[in-house]
């Protein structure tokens, strides 16, 4: 009998404005691989709650909603009921909000088995909060992406700049600072290094360093397999 592996996962979690979403693109691009945004998920969950007057506190209305949410990722882009979203899930606000209900344990589950549906050949670069935790436990990479939260402040700052939008950099880096404490506390599924994730800290580190680094250790981990 020959065993069939599984598809490759290569999970990248960690707290917001890491850059993990810039280093799990361009490694899905790298392998020719599938790559799944799961904070998108998130954000147009909140997103579609809030344009139907769904409270971010009624649970049980929220996981119905995620259940059966239209949602498609085409080319970089965001479709939610046929109509591209756009920027409107980009902003803090939306953030925000995604953090708020990502702490309620049913909406989470409603949304368990749409991201994995993302698992497909050849493999999956999915990046979160809970991609290694809960989402593929059985991923072959697990990566822990962070950076110092005042690099991480003042990487949004030079994003919205450059976007042409109003920032500061003090209420950035006190939001960041409420947002991974949420993330961190809550009790489904909190943001956490795992004891099987390796530790990616990208302070001081572009990019480019940050994606042969994932890389490498892929290599590595798929020789073991
Ligand atoms: O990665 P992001 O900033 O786009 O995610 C927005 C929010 O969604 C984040 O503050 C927490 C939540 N989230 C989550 O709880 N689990 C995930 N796998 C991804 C995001």
């Amino acid at each position: 009998m020959t065993d069939v592996l599984p598809i490759p996962v290569i999970a990248i979690d960690g707290p917001s404005a890491s850059g993990k979403g810039t280093v799990a693109a361009l490694v899905a691009q790298a392998l020719g691989f599938h790559y799944l945004d799961s904070g998108a998920i998130y954000r147009v969950a909140a997103y579609a709650a809030q344009r139907g007057e769904v409270s971010l506190e009624d649970e049980a209305a929220l996981a119905e909603l995620a259940l059966h949410l239209q949602l498609r990722f085409t080319g970089g882009e965001v479709i939610l009921d046929g109509e591209p979203v756009g920027d409107a899930i980009r902003s803090e606000a939306a953030g925000r909000a995604a953090s708020r209900i990502a702490a309620l344990p049913a909406l989470r589950l409603a949304l368990l088995e749409r991201q994995r549906a993302f698992r497909l050949a050849p493999g999956l670069v999915a990046d979160g909060r809970d991609m290694g935790s809960v989402v593929f436990p059985d991923a072959r990479l697990k990566v822990f992406l962070t950076a110092s939260a005042e690099e991480r402040a003042q990487r949004r700052y030079k994003q919205l700049i450059e976007k042409g939008l109003d920032a500061n950099l003090a209420p950035l880096l006190q939001d960041l600072r409420e947002r991974d404490a949420r993330d961190v506390a809550r009790s489904a599924a909190p943001l956490q290094q795992t004891a099987d994730a390796v530790l990616l800290d990208t302070t001081g580190l572009n990019i480019q360093q940050a994606v042969q680094q994932v890389l490498v250790w892929y290599s590595q981990a798929s020789k073991t397999v």
